[in-house]
C-alpha cells in the first residue's frame, strides 16, 4: 500500500459547484480503484492524499497533474504504508471551516499560510488530524 501527498494551486477560482464536479468524479472513479483519500482546499490551494496500491495510485497521479483546474503540483510526500488511514473516504473533503482553521494554529499563525511549506511529516499530521473531523459538505 502506497500513500501520496501533494499541494498545488487552484487555477482559477473554483465554485462550490465545480468542487462538487471534481469530488463526484473522483469518489466515483476512487472506489472502483481502490483508492481513498482526503483533499483540502484553502480556496486558492490543494493538499490531496491518495493511498492505495502503488501502480494505482501513480497513475492516478500522473492524471491529476495534468488536470488544467490546478497547476504548480508538487509531491510534498510519498511511502508505503500498511493500513490505509483515509479507509472509510473514497475522497474525503475539507475546506476552510473554523476547525480547519483552528488545526493550522499547529503549524503557523497565518491562516492563510502556504500548504507547500509543509515538510513531509507535517504533510502527514495535517492531513491524518482530518480524520478527527466531520467532513465538509460535498
Ligand atoms: C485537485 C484535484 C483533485 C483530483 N482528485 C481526483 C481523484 O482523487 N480521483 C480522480 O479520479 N480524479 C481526480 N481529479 C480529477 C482528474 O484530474 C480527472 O479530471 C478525472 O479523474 C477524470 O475523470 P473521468 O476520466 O471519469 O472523466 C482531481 C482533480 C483535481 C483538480
Amino acid at each position: 500500500m502506497y500513500s501520496l501527498i501533494y499541494a498545488s494551486r487552484c487555477t482559477n477560482p473554483l465554485s462550490s459547484e465545480e468542487v462538487e464536479l471534481i469530488l463526484n468524479a473522483s469518489r466515483q472513479n476512487n472506489d472502483a480503484m481502490a483508492i481513498t483519500g482526503v483533499l483540502f482546499f484553502n480556496s486558492t490551494q490543494f493538499l490531496q492524499c491518495l493511498e492505495g496500491p502503488r501502480n494505482t495510485v501513480e497513475n492516478l497521479y500522473n492524471k491529476i497533474i495534468q488536470d488544467p483546474r490546478h497547476h504548480d503540483v508538487t509531491t510534498l510526500t510519498v511511502r508505503e504504508i500498511t493500513t490505509r488511514e483515509f479507509g472509510g473516504w473514497s475522497m474525503g473533503y475539507f475546506g476552510l471551516t473554523s476547525e480547519t482553521k483552528e488545526l493550522f494554529k499547529e503549524y503557523s499563525e497565518d491562516p492563510d499560510f502556504d500548504l507547500f511549506t509543509l515538510s513531509s511529516n507535517q504533510a502527514c499530521q495535517f492531513t491524518l488530524s482530518l480524520t478527527d473531523l466531520i467532513p465538509s459538505v460535498h
